[in-house]
Formats: structure tokens, C-alpha cells, sequence
């Protein structure tokens, strides 16, 4: 038998590690995974399923996003979340985006709120005029400080369970300090029900409520997206970095039970969004679809 040297023996597992990781860091830009989390809540009755996506910043994930639209169809949601940055501004053209936006309501209705980038893309006036006209729920409190807020919010009915939705958006020029986020909160949680709330920014929590409200919260779940998991999953320590969060972000993405310890806690999910602004990397951090069950208290 022919003897092998063991350079060479070295320099084929070196050649072997490179194709591994080269295809695994592939399938991590392409290969859609779908999370689920379950919550308990004794405010529905037969419970219903979500659909979460986030933070496509412009991308195809094929002919229009199909890979997107059939992934959440097979998990057939009653509600699909949209919770931002569908559109950047280092990319213009805007067509795979549009074309998952249009056929998500032909799947379940569908609720979108901004993200950071979205505004800042050329196309953006474009995008929302026809995100406007097509079947979308697109939710948000203030348009460049002119107030829509009846736009805001909505209640909608799944599975037989009534819900109340509202959808905030913010930026980081002050907008979030705008005293009527508090008063529409305030409204908000006091209604009777199962409440959703949309917001891009899972580290924004505490401006929505004023700070000193921020531990009497009364809404039940809230969806959000921003941190691209992390950006570099590092394993057995998580995301690595996270806007406003820092290193090491607590809130990288995953289902979190916030103010436990508190009178009304209440339970938010992350999507790790499906891809990325294009200065930014993703790496052992595949694109997700993210579903959430609501349950009734007794079922699991
Ligand atoms: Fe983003």
C-alpha cells in the first residue's frame, strides 16, 4: 500500500476544513432556518400561530424571494410580523423586495413596521406608496413628525382570538421622545386582550413607556428584529455585537421573558432577520423565519 507523507495527509485535511467551511458559510448567507417558540397566555382561547421576518436589506433569496414566500407558507401562520428594514439605502433596487411584500397577504394578514434603514433608501417613496396600496398593514405612529396615529394600531381576530396590534417605529434623532409614544402606550395597554407589539428595536422599550413606567408594562408580546442575531454567532456565547447593545448584546435574538421579576412581565421575540446592510457580515448565523405559537394557558 502506497505510503501517504504526512505533509500531504496534512495539506488534505487543510484542503477537506477549507470545502467544509467555504459550503457551511454558503448555506449561512442561503439557507432560511424556521425557530419556533411557543407562549402560554391565558387572554386566547384556541391560540394562533405567528410568522416573523425581518431585515432583508434588499436581498433575493431567489426569483423574488420564493425561497422566502414558500418557507412561511409550509409553517401556514395566521399573522405574519414585518418588523423592518426590508429596504436599505446601499441598495436600490427594490423588485425582490416589493414581490415578497405583495404576496405575503395572500399567505395571512400581514403587519409591517420600519426599521433604521428603510426611510434612508432612494426608492423608499416608491416602496411605500406601494406597500400603501397593496393589501399590507403598514403601521406606524408618526410620518416625519406629522401625526397618523390612528395608523398606529388595529385589532384583528385569528384563529377566533381577538388581538390588538400596534405598530412604533423610531430613529435615533429623538423621535422616540415624542411624548405622544407614551400616551398611545398608555391607551394601548390599557385595552382588554391579547397585544402585540411591533417595534424594530428590542432595546427601545424603556423610551416607549417614559422610564419610570418602563416595569408597569401590560402588553404581552412584543416582535421585534435590529440585531441580526449578532451579526458572528459565537458558539456557546451567542451574537457577538448589536446596535445600541453593544458586545456581547443580551437581546441578540430568541425569545426572552423581559421584567420577570416584575408585576407584568412580558414576553419578547428577536428574529435574526433573514440578511444583512451590505457593510455588515453574517457568519454561523443562517437567515430566519421565525414562528411564534400563542397558546392557551393550559395547552402547550
Ligand atoms: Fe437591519
Amino acid at each position: 500500500m502506497k505510503k501517504i507523507s504526512k505533509k500531504r495527509l496534512l495539506a488534505k485535511i487543510l484542503l477537506c476544513g477549507v470545502v467544509i467551511l467555504s459550503a457551511y458559510l454558503i448555506c449561512d448567507q442561503y439557507v432560511i432556518l424556521t425557530p419556533e417558540y411557543t407562549i402560554k397566555s391565558d387572554k386566547v382561547q384556541n391560540g394562533f400561530k405567528i410568522a416573523l421576518i425581518s431585515d432583508l436589506h434588499n436581498m433575493d433569496f431567489g426569483n423574488g424571494n420564493r425561497k422566502v414566500i414558500d418557507t412561511i407558507k409550509r409553517n401556514s401562520p395566521d399573522m405574519i410580523a414585518v418588523v423592518g428594514d426590508m429596504i436599505d439605502e446601499r441598495s436600490t433596487d427594490i423588485t425582490p423586495t416589493l414581490s415578497l411584500m405583495k404576496q405575503l397577504p395572500d399567505i395571512a394578514p400581514t403587519y409591517y413596521v420600519l426599521g433604521n434603514h428603510d426611510k434612508s433608501c432612494p426608492q423608499y417613496e416608491t416602496f411605500k406608496k406601494e406597500i400603501m396600496s397593496s393589501k399590507v398593514h403598514f403601521l406606524r405612529a408618526t410620518d416625519n413628525g406629522k401625526e397618523i396615529i390612528s395608523k398606529a394600531e388595529i385589532t384583528a381576530t385569528f384563529n377566533g382570538d381577538k388581538v390588538h396590534i400596534l405598530g412604533l417605529h423610531t430613529y435615533s434623532n429623538g423621535e422616540y421622545e415624542d411624548p405622544r409614544y407614551t400616551e398611545i402606550m398608555d391607551k394601548f395597554c390599557s385595552k382588554s386582550g391579547f397585544k402585540i407589539l411591533l417595534c424594530h428595536y428590542p432595546e427601545f422599550t424603556p423610551w416607549f413607556f417614559g422610564q419610570d413606567k418602563y416595569y408597569e408594562t401590560n402588553f404581552d408580546l412584543m416582535l421585534c428584529g435590529h440585531t441580526h442575531g449578532g451579526l458572528i454567532r459565537i458558539p456557546f456565547v451567542g451574537g457577538l455585537v448589536a446596535p445600541n447593545q453593544g458586545f456581547f448584546p443580551e437581546y441578540d435574538r430568541g425569545l426572552f421573558l423581559v421584567d420577570k421579576e416584575n408585576k407584568n412581565p412580558y414576553h419578547m421575540v428577536i428574529t435574526g432577520g433573514l440578511g444583512q446592510d451590505r457593510r455588515c457580515i453574517r457568519i454561523n448565523n443562517f437567515p430566519q423565519v421565525t414562528l411564534i405559537n400563542v397558546v392557551p394557558s393550559e395547552k402547550e
